[in-house]
Order: structure tokens, then sequence, then C-alpha cells
């Protein structure tokens, strides 16, 4: 199963970017594709729209335009729940001991990464970052 997760611009800008790659891959993700992506304000708002009547709708289209990005998708059994343990809690405050967020995360907003919340979120979101390519077969 697959799913889609960004290191954010906070993390890409702080050169940890790598140390998270080597985390996701020791919790058993495989890379199936990888882009680093410096996304506009229209990108940015169109795959936040979910959360377009938030309160931090635009500082978060600013947070994500504001360098580049670099947006994966991962493959592993139950891909989708199993990121979102290895990440943590959206804030790193509460961030259980380990996970990506409670490592290298800033803050709430910054919060250096990102991971699909639903299987049907993973296909859109995948389909967002990697429109129709073919994902890499696995060796
Ligand atoms: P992410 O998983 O990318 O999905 C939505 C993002 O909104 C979330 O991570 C946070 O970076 C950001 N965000 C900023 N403030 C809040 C908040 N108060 N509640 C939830 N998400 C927030």
């Amino acid at each position: 199963m697959l799913t889609l997760a960004i290191i954010k611009p906070d993390a890409v800008r702080a050169g940890k970017a790598g140390k998270i790659l080597t985390h996701l891959e020791s919790a058993g993700f495989k890379i199936r594709a990888a882009r680093l992506v410096q996304l506009t304000t229209g990108q940015a708002e169109a795959f936040y729209e979910v959360h377009r009547e938030r309160p931090f709708y635009r500082p978060l289209v600013a947070f994500m335009t504001s360098g580049p990005a670099l947006a994966l998708a991962l493959e592993r059994d139950d891909a989708v729940a199993r990121l979102r343990e290895v990440i943590g809690a959206t804030d790193p405050a509460e961030a259980k001991p380990g996970t990506v967020r409670q490592l290298y995360a800033e803050s709430k907003e910054r919060n250096a990464i990102h991971a699909s919340d639903s299987t049907d979120t993973a296909a859109r979101e995948i389909a967002f970052f990697f429109p129709g390519r073919e994902l890499h077969e696995l060796a």
C-alpha cells in the first residue's frame, strides 16, 4: 500500500531531509517516487483546500510556499496508518518520543512532515504530486 509524505520547507531548509528519509526507511517504508517541489500559492491552496475555512489556512499556504519541499510516495504494509504513527502528533510538543515531529519539527505549523490521513486522501495526494507517472516498481 502507498501513502504520500511531504518533507516540509522548514526541514528541507534546515538540512534535515536526509535524517528524516533515513528515519522513514528504517521504519520499513520504501521510496517509490520522490520530487523536490517549490509549490506555487495556487498549488498549496489546492492541496490544503480541505482547510480553507480554518484560521491557519493562509499562514499554512505561505509556509508551504516558502521554500522547496520533498514529496514522497512511500510503500509499506498498512502504509497510511503506520506513517501517521511514525511522524507523531501535529504539534511536536504533543508528539511521542522518537517520532519524526518530536525529533525534527519546530512548531505545530512548521512541523517538518505531512502524511496522508486516509487511503482515499493518499490516492488523491499521490496523483497531485505524481500525475500520470508510473510509480517505480520495487526490485
Ligand atoms: P499537515 O499534516 O500538513 O496538515 C495540515 C497542517 O496545518 C498541519 O500539518 C499543520 O502543519 C498545519 N497547522 C497549523 N496550525 C494548525 C492547527 N491549529 N491545527 C491543525 N493543523 C495546523
